[in-house]
């Protein structure tokens, strides 16, 4: 079995076409690095070991690197940086194999990171509020970040993320740049006072730092302007009320800035209020007709029409009717009640006076 191990290896090398140059191709036994990949702060401290090789008989082997500290204990080399100060660096182990004559080797990636110096947000050639349905554009600006290519921009309009993004350009570049990542937006009204911030976060893989390092800028504020939108969703197309009741109009709505409010009334009457609401304590069936209330902001105007229909209040006449024919009844019934009493007094005094006559007429034979 140890035996045709070699023959098996040196049969797949064929088939790649290791006769040519062998070595070109890849060793059996090839150095080892633990870890296998090292991502460094830079100016921090890291180290690595590499096990040069398993079964390999050899005096010429090492670690090639520009920087640290290398400690060779048998086939083992470890490597130690007290501060990292190359952005591009990484270190080579190899061996030259007696048998094969050929160097076998390994490279252990090192990714040098520094997170960014700040972090900053705000408008493309634009200052103050925004008008709802334009375009406008936000700016992140990540300084001094590396590398590059490990970093990635979330914008954030209140707690929604709008799409990471990641560099396009400087890619291959490891020392630190300041990178700019834009976005279009278009506001909306709902947006109005909503909080906007981006973030860059550096994601080093599973050897780096976790979590990533993320800087986070400040928050800007969206003001944005927008017309007025009326806040009852619907009213209807016609109120029909009945005539001594109270009306009361509502067109109260919302709009930045804050919308002001104008009434026109039908009847020639001037409107009593400037407000979102117009209320008549007792309607008359003049007041019929319609109703327009004009809402105004900066952005736009609005109008809300009301088509009031006046009912008369029948039971009022008929209780008028009521009370006028009762009136009339009492003042009847009144009427002829005095007559009669006049009368009766009359007749009174009448017979009194015919009985007084009577007297006189019967004592004046008596006297005689
Ligand atoms: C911003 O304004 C400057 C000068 O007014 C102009 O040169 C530049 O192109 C504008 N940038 C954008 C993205 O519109
Ligand atoms: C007017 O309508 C708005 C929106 O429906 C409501 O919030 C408000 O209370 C109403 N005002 C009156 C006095 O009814």
């Amino acid at each position: 079995m140890m035996f045709f191990m070699p023959v098996a290896v040196c049969l797949m090398s064929f088939l790649h076409g290791c006769v040519a140059s062998s070595c070109d191709e890849k060793c059996a036994d090839e150095p080892v690095f633990t870890p296998s990949r090292l991502v460094v702060k830079f100016g921090s401290s890291s180290s690595a070991r590499c096990s040069v090789c398993q079964h390999c008989h050899s005096e010429a082997y090492g670690l090639e690197t520009s920087v640290g500290v290398r400690t060779k204990n048998g086939t083992m080399v470890s490597w130690t940086v007290d501060t990292m100060t190359e952005w591009d660096t990484s270190a080579m182990c190899y061996y030259n194999d007696e048998d094969t004559g050929c160097q076998c080797s390994s490279t252990l990636p090192v990714t040098v990171y520094q997170p960014p110096h700040s972090v900053s947000i705000n408008f493309v050639n634009h200052t103050g509020p925004m008008r709802e349905g334009r375009q406008y554009t936000l700016r992140c600006t990540v300084q001094d970040v590396a590398p590059v290519e490990n970093l990635t921009v979330t914008f954030y309009k209140g707690q929604t993320a709008l799409g990471p993004q990641q560099s396009k350009n400087n890619t291959d570049q490891k020392t630190p740049v300041t990178e700019i990542f834009t976005l279009n937006i278009t506001p909306r009204d709902k947006d109005d006072g909503v909080q906007c911030w981006c973030e860059a976060k550096l994601e080093l893989g599973p050897e780096g730092p976790q979590p990533p390092p993320v800087v986070t800028s400040e928050n800007i504020t969206a003001t944005v302007l927008y017309k007025p939108q009326l806040m009852t969703s619907s009213h209807p197309d016609r109120i029909v009320i009945t005539e001594g009741n109270p009306l009361q109009l509502n067109c109260t709505a919302v709009g930045n800035p804050s919308p002001s409010y104008t009434w026109s009334i039908p009847s020639n009457g001037l409107p009593t209020t400037n407000s979102s609401i117009l209320t008549i304590n007792s309607i008359k069936t003049t007041d019929k007709g319609q109703y327009t209330c004009t809402i105004t902001n900066d952005v736009e105007a609005l109008t809300v029409t009301f088509n009031v229909d006046v009912k008369a209040n029948y039971i009022v006449y008929i209780i008028a009717g009521i009370i006028i024919a009762a009136a009339v009844f009492a003042v009847i019934v009144a009427f002829l009640y005095v007559r009669y009493y006049k009368h009766n007094k009359m007749g009174k005094y009448n017979l009194k006076d015919v009985f007084r006559f009577h007297t006189q007429h019967s004592a004046v034979p008596t006297a005689e």
